[in-house]
């Protein structure tokens, strides 16, 4: 429920945090035929640091979800084929432009879970418009996406038997499909489910917030926890709500057209997912074709927001000052420590992350 007026928040209308947030489960969920191995995952990690799944050999998965940017690539759109470096330093250079903004990987183990409960990692919302369901479906997405990873060297029916031609000619990743799946051998499943497995890993340690909720009342500091009590009074956990700060439910906002882009109709009819604010600090810049650059400036859009606004149906408050609180309640969401590593070398003897 919300206030009807500036003057009443903190009035007994507005939610206690507790009803619409909450921490996430200790046990990360993974699909039956799918369990988190470590010989699968350390699969999976070479597979996401590897050139070779591309068509050119250039991009990796790591090229646009890499750790310096919280598993996303810190440009407002991402930059696919023909890129040259990781992250940021891809913004220069050549390369294809991605028309979206990346999504972290981090949680994403967690992807659909809301106040509502869980979905099977089978059925987990994937990507901004949620067109594909689970980890491993999600996988072949960019792999046969020409501006990702493809290319114009091979049509979207040849690739993945290509990337298999070439991991059957690599010893090192024979073994390692072996060790990892047995006499099932590689395959384009095979090849999917390696990368998931690793992806369901990323899962950040406990944030502030996660331990502020568990009962420890020093996790937060006084402007962090009025920042949470500021985000629930403005109607913000509406739609990030819940163990992700998301209710993984599509809502169209009046997100400014992104610089020289076509207009993005995400799910069709100009809606895209509210994106969980877990780890947010660290990847800038925001929204589906990252038009909003820093946090600030994501307060500011939803300050000048007419609370009339019909897309938004009256759902939320504007802000009323407190952006300093706002701001440290997105740090307490985000200083969960995480996997950082960068392979030296992959079983290609590619750079690892690409050109
Ligand atoms: C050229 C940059 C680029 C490359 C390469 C790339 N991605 Fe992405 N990734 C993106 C963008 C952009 C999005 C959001 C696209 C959308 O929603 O339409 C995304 C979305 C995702 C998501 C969805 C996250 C969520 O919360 O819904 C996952 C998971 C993911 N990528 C994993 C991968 C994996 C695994 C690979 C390698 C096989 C890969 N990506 C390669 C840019 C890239
Ligand atoms: C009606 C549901 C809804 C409400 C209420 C809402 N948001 Fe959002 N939020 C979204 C959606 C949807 C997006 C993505 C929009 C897009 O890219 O088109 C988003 C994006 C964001 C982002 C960018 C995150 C990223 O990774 O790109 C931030 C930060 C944010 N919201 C903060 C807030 C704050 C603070 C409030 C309260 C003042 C708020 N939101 C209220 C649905 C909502």
């Amino acid at each position: 429920m919300l206030c009807l007026s500036a003057l009443l928040v903190g009035c007994t209308l507005t939610p206690a945090p507790s009803e619409t947030l909450s921490s996430l489960p200790l046990v990360v969920p993974a699909p039956a035929d799918n369990p988190t191995r470590p010989e699968v995952v350390e699969l999976g990690r070479a597979l996401f640091w590897d050139p070779l799944l591309s068509g050119n050999r250039d991009v990796a998965c790591a090229s646009c979800h890499h750790p310096d940017f919280g598993y996303s690539d810190g440009l407002a759109v991402s930059v696919g084929v023909g890129g040259r470096g990781v992250g940021r330093a891809r913004a220069d250079g050549p390369g294809a432009r991605v028309g979206r903004n990346s999504l972290s990987v981090l949680f994403t183990a967690f992807n659909g879970l809301t106040t509502e409960g869980s979905v099977l990692p089978e059925d987990a919302p994937m990507f901004w418009d949620h067109r594909t369901a689970s980890l491993e479906a999600q996988v072949l997405g960019p792999l046969k996406n020409a501006l990702e990873m493809r290319g114009p060297a091979f049509a979207e029916d040849e690739i993945l038997e290509e990337l298999v031609r070439r991991l059957s000619g690599i010893p090192e990743y024979v073994d390692m499909f072996d060790a990892a799946f047995g006499p099932r051998g590689i395959s384009e499943t095979t090849l999917a489910r390696a990368i998931a497995a690793f992806e369901r890993t990323l899962v950040p340690t406990p944030t502030s917030f996660d331990r502020y909720l568990a009962g420890d009342d020093n996790a937060m500091t006084p402007s962090q926890i009025r920042g949470m009590h500021g985000f629930v009074a403005q109607g913000c956990s509406r739609c990030h709500s819940g163990p992700m700060l998301s209710d993984f439910k599509l809502h169209r906002l009046p997100v400014a057209p992104g610089a020289s882009q076509a207009p993005d109709l995400g799910d069709g009819a100009g809606q895209f997912r509210t994106p969980t604010l877990r780890m947010v600090t660290l990847t800038a810049p925001y929204m589906h074709n990252g038009s909003v650059k820093t946090l600030d400036e994501s307060i500011d859009f939803y300050h000048n927001l007419e609370v009339t606004d019909p897309l938004l149906e009256g759902d939320v408050e504007p802000p009323l000052g407190g952006g300093d609180d706002l701001r440290a309640f997105f740090e307490a969401l985000s200083d969960g420590a995480f996997d950082r590593t960068v392979p030296e070398r992959v079983p290609s003897g590619l750079r690892p992350g690409g050109g």
